[in-house]
């Protein structure tokens, strides 16, 4: 048989690709994609029930559930919101860290899930170093899972809070959303893009509510195929240029542990992409400054501008308890209702 042939039967016999079967378990969160825009919704509304609720009834929607928090890299933010949020639910968790537990004699992934399964956990939250781990995880365990950050890929609860402080801020009053809601709203993405999963997260949310997203960097940290990601995503190199169009500027760490390999003169990253309170004044004074945190001063951002009054970087923070309170009880509750 001529290769032509094998070729063209090959073609006639491919099966078509199966439809994704994650997530498996309907209370899982691995990727924004996993919540329609109606999901996000409730997940916004049911956050501010839960943060406006009297703690004592709270406490009881899932009194002593177990979950567990599996961190194989480090975190201040989500490991403790995620830990305040199940506890103010009154659900029992217990931290697993690669440092302190069988992870460090070279146990898997998969057969630490299955341990904490029979353990009794009956959710996972899992931070990971490399991209897709979450989805191994519950491909494994079956359980609900939530991606609390997988390498360089997604964070979906840094996506959810980050909305709700756009909306708090440019959307006061709107409880619920839709495809329209951020129609107008230009969001500037600054600096290591390339690294970040919450710059992927962010950019795979706010188009499908109607924001505008601009990414702003280096090549060595923005490849061109970034604004191909999806809808409503643009490259605008010069940081002057896209402060002008912007209503928010996300400001992003510089991943010094993911830069290996990578030739990126530092100084001169800073004097093209840090924002200073002059540029501020001078190109969006009145937009809102993020960061998801954590802030190198002096690095990505002066210390004037994270202190200053246009910030939201410890009002995202505090946000993350209500939007992770509704995340966690959406994954330990979906099997019992409708699905987001
Ligand atoms: N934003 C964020 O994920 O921060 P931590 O690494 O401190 O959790």
């Amino acid at each position: 048989m001529n290769s032509t042939a094998t070729v063209a039967r090959r073609t006639l016999v491919t099966p078509p690709a199966p439809a994704s079967a994650f997530p498996y378990n309907p209370g899982s969160l691995l990727s924004v994609l996993d919540l329609t825009v109606e999901g996000v919704s409730k997940l916004l509304r049911r956050a501010t029930e839960l943060e406006q609720m009297d703690p004592i009834v709270r406490n009881s929607i899932l009194a002593k559930r177990r979950l567990a928090l599996l961190f194989y890299e480090s975190s201040t933010r989500t490991r403790t919101s995620f830990e305040l949020a199940a506890k103010a639910l009154g659900a029992d968790t217990t931290l697993v860290s690669n440092l302190s537990s069988s992870i460090e004699k070279g146990e898997s992934l998969k057969d630490t899930g299955l341990t904490l399964r029979a353990l009794g956990a009956e959710g996972i939250i899992i931070r990971h170093n490399s991209s897709g781990a979450s989805w191994l995880l519950e491909a494994s365990t079956r359980l609900p899972v939530i991606n609390a950050g997988d390498g360089m890929h997604e964070h979906p609860t840094q996506a959810l809070l980050d909305l709700r402080t756009i909306l708090a801020h440019l959307r006061p009053g709107i409880g619920e959303v839709n495809e329209q809601t951020l129609a107008g709203v230009t969001v500037t993405i600054v600096g290591d893009i390339l690294h970040s999963r919450v710059a992927r997260s962010n950019m795979l949310l706010l188009p499908r509510l109607g924001a505008r997203v601009l990414l702003c960097g280096p090549k060595e940290l923005l490849p061109e195929q970034a604004a191909r990601s999806g809808p409503g995503i643009e490259i605008e190199r010069n940081f002057e240029a896209a402060m002008k169009q912007s209503q928010a500027v996300m400001m992003l760490r510089i991943q010094a542990e993911r830069l290996a390999g990578l030739q990126l003169d530092l100084a001169e990253y800073k004097a093209k992409y840090q924002l200073t309170g002059q540029l501020l004044a001078a190109h969006a004074p009145a937009a809102i400054v993020m960061h998801p945190g954590p802030i190198i001063r002096g690095m990505e951002i002066t210390a004037g501008v994270a202190d200053g009054p246009q910030s939201t970087i410890l009002e995202q923070v505090t946000h993350g308890v209500a939007i992770r309170m509704a995340v966690v009880e959406r994954a330990l509750k979906a099997g019992e209702g409708d699905r987001a």
